[in-house]
């Protein structure tokens, strides 16, 4: 097609297989406000400077509250042919006021504009990022708060090891997600620039004010080099990277779930509408959102190597190949968000089991490392006493019996040190005795949960 704007050098259109190949809609359909937040800012600027005298500024902002009005009411249909939402827009704008329409080009070029149009969106879907993970934590949180004194085994290579509490256990992801949210609270700081002005990639001749963009957009500053304006995707960067992090966190959290309300653990139930039966085995009660959450983790560290890999060479100013920055970014950002609602679900509705996981702690020598410490109380040292109680849990193991379940003379026949006392010795008592901090203690386990709960607060 020969009428689109930059045809005047061309001899012939577009072929049909370039036009599809080449167009950046409908992924970029999602920026198109801020395309039009950006253009307000920059018609604002421009008429600041007198490139553009009031009357057309007022009419130009009066055409923009229009076609931001019938967006909205999805009266608007862009067209491919036209390749991105900058040449719709200016198209939209010609619509309704004619060759002044064609005056919001000035000093600016697609390239500034995307990247403006992206910094807009990226502040405001990260922001909404940062409330999900924050909406995610808090359901984590209430949910510790509701459970707060159930005992669970605490596993290290799978293989129960100590005990804690099962809020102490949760709470951790609680911290865990709070590092997740910060890193997007930073990336949002570093972003905080405006590439609008950076034009094609060295500035412009005309006397725009970039300090005036920069403020109209509520960002603090103008980029510091236009090249950089047009060229930089290290925030996209740094968003794909922090989401394939958080998809981590959610898939960690998703793999403990799946694990503890498998038939084998029993420590959790999940709720019917959050689980999807088999089409084959009638009994089926399948964890799927939790191995989707699993599974979209992969697909987001995908998207995290792809931008990496799409930007590592490229040289600066604009190149076509960050068209593709769209889908790396938008696929991460989707992902996460719709991960942790569901995550948020998933923890609201689940139930545990005190009884299984109470009882998981009567096995698998549970108690063994307390055995030890019982004997360092009483001057033996730690060394010698990991071995002492080491053969204790031998034995134990050929009797079939836990260690607690050995008769006082056999303990006392390992260690003279063991005395009548050690058969007080409970899960419970010792687990309210850890209160080192952030441990499950019955001070340092509600000390961490107050912290918790004020940082939710605060926030
Ligand atoms: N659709 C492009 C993008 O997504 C627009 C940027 C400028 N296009 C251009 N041909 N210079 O990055």
């Amino acid at each position: 097609s020969q009428d689109n704007p930059w045809s005047g050098r061309f001899a012939r259109g577009m072929s049909a297989r370039l036009t599809a190949f080449n167009t950046s809609l409908p992924i970029e359909e999602r920026l198109f406000e801020c395309d039009v937040e950006g253009t307000r800012a920059h018609v604002s600027m421009l008429n600041a400077v007198g490139l553009l005298g009031d009357d057309e500024h007022r009419a130009l902002q009066q055409a923009l509250d229009e076609v931001l009005a019938e967006w909205r009411a999805g009266a608007i249909k862009l067209a491919p042919r036209l390749e991105d939402i900058h040449m719709n827009l200016e198209a939209l704008l010609v619509d309704k006021v004619g060759q002044l329409g064609k005056k919001t080009h000035s000093a600016r070029s697609r390239n500034d504009q995307q990247a403006t149009a992206q910094r807009l969106y990226f502040r405001r879907s990260t922001r909404a990022l940062i409330d999900a993970i924050h909406a995610c934590q808090v359901e984590l949180y209430a949910h510790c708060r509701r459970h707060a004194d159930l005992i669970m085994p605490s596993y290290t290579h799978l293989q129960r090891a100590e005990f804690t509490h099962y809020a102490h256990w949760l709470a951790t992801y609680v911290v865990m997600l709070e590092r997740d949210r910060s890193r997007f609270e930073d990336a949002l700081r570093r972003a905080d620039e405006c590439p609008l002005g950076g034009c094609a990639s060295t500035g412009t001749s005309l006397g725009i004010d970039r300090e005036l963009s920069a403020r109209l957009l509520g960002f603090s500053r103008p980029t510091r080099s236009s090249i950089d304006a047009v060229s930089n995707r290290d925030y996209l960067l740094e968003f794909v990277n922090h989401a394939a992090i958080l998809m981590i966190t959610l898939s960690r959290l998703s793999e403990e779930i799946i694990t503890f309300s498998s038939q084998e653990f029993g420590f959790l139930a999940l709720d019917d509408a959050l689980c999807t039966g088999s089409s084959i085995m009638p009994q089926k009660k399948n964890p799927d959102v939790l191995e989707l959450v699993r599974g979209k983790s992969g697909v987001v560290v995908g998207n995290a190597t792809s931008l990496l890999v799409i930007c590592k060479a490229l040289p600066l100013g604009y190149n076509k190949d960050l068209q593709e920055d769209k889908t790396a970014w938008f696929s991460a950002l989707d992902n996460c968000m719709s991960s942790l609602a569901l995550i948020g679900d998933v923890v609201q509705t689940m139930t545990p089991s005190a009884e299984r996981m109470v009882a998981a702690t009567r096995s698998g020598h549970i108690l063994a490392t307390e055995y030890a410490n019982y004997l360092v109380k009483k001057g033996l040292p730690f060394r010698d006493a990991h071995r002492v109680v080491g053969g204790l849990v031998k034995r134990a193991e050929a009797d079939g019996v836990d260690v607690a379940e050995l008769p006082l003379a056999v303990l006392r026949d390992a260690s003279a040190l063991f005395d009548e006392d050690i058969r007080a010795m409970s899960v419970r008592e010792v687990a309210a005795k850890k209160n080192s901090v952030g441990s499950c203690g019955d001070v340092a386990l509600p000390a961490l949960l107050q912290e918790l709960g004020a940082l939710l607060d605060d926030y």
